[in-house]
């Protein structure tokens, strides 16, 4: 049984202080949901992250912290990047690794991504790995072969018990912001077919129990529909997830 995930990256957006003030907007609005039936995750800046951190271990809030990004070594002289040990320290379940904006504003590559698996793993974090197709590889119909291409670096000598508990997130690039999102068929059929590559390359078993999201414009109206199809289990929100109560409105409309 897969328990749907919906998780807000919050990108480049909120101070510390604005962090607080929307995490407990959410936590009222969300205060009625059944933690079984749906986890949410705030995904903050690395600067609000402690912050946060207290708010929801103070007030008791039903939700889990993700951080955005990691360096891909666990210490040592790289000035300015935050380690896997930093962020599981301030009781971080998740991050993201290989965002698409990771990937094309920060040059970001498979192997690097494949390394942050490995190091977020060695932590005792879980990653949230991002794929997905430019609208120029989505329109020369590419995007099987570039989510899998991703897909196999990114998981590539990580053994079968960790892929278990990675989320992977199908974030098409043209839908990112954009307010276009794929169709809930198009979204199924290419999160299905992640999961038959996971699936080749681990067994059916463990691509069965792992949870694959959909990101790119998920607001309330289309997160239903989205959610509800058989390999969709949750969304990767952006935009949506930076007010309360679109965000809250996405968690109710999926649970
Ligand atoms: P939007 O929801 O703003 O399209 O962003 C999606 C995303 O990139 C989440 O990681």
């Amino acid at each position: 049984m897969r328990v749907t995930l919906i998780a807000g990256n919050w990108k480049m957006n909120n101070t510390h202080l604005e962090g607080m003030r929307l995490v407990q907007q959410i936590g009222h609005e969300i205060a009625d949901v059944n933690p079984q039936k749906v986890e949410v995750a705030v995904c903050p800046p690395f600067t609000a992250l402690r912050t946060i951190q207290t708010l929801i271990d103070a007030d008791r809030y039903d939700l889990v912290l993700g951080a955005q990004n990691m360096y891909l070594a666990e210490e040592g002289a790289f000035t300015g990047e935050i380690s896997a040990g930093m962020l599981k320290a301030l009781n971080v379940t998740y991050v993201i690794l290989g965002h698409s904006e990771r990937r094309e504003i920060l040059g970001e590559n498979d192997d690097e991504v494949n390394l942050k698996v490995k190091v977020a793993y060695g932590a005792g974090l879980t990653p949230i790995i991002c794929c997905g197709e430019t609208e120029s590889e989505h329109a020369a119909e590419e995007t099987r072969s570039k989510v899998e291409r991703q897909i196999q670096a990114a998981l590539a000598g990580v053994g079968p018990d960790r892929v278990r508990s990675a989320v992977i997130a199908y974030e098409p690039i043209w839908a990112i912001g954009t307010g276009q999102t794929a169709t809930p068929k198009e979204a199924q059929t290419t999160v299905a077919y992640i999961r038959s590559v996971v699936s080749d390359m681990v067994g059916a078993d463990v691509a069965g129990a792992m949870r694959l999201l959909y990101g790119g414009s998920v607001k309330a109206g289309n997160a239903k529909a989205l959610m509800s199809q058989p390999d969709i289990d949750g969304a990767l929100v952006g935009g949506a997830s930076l007010e309360a109560a679109e965000f809250s409105a996405i968690v109710k409309a999926v649970t």
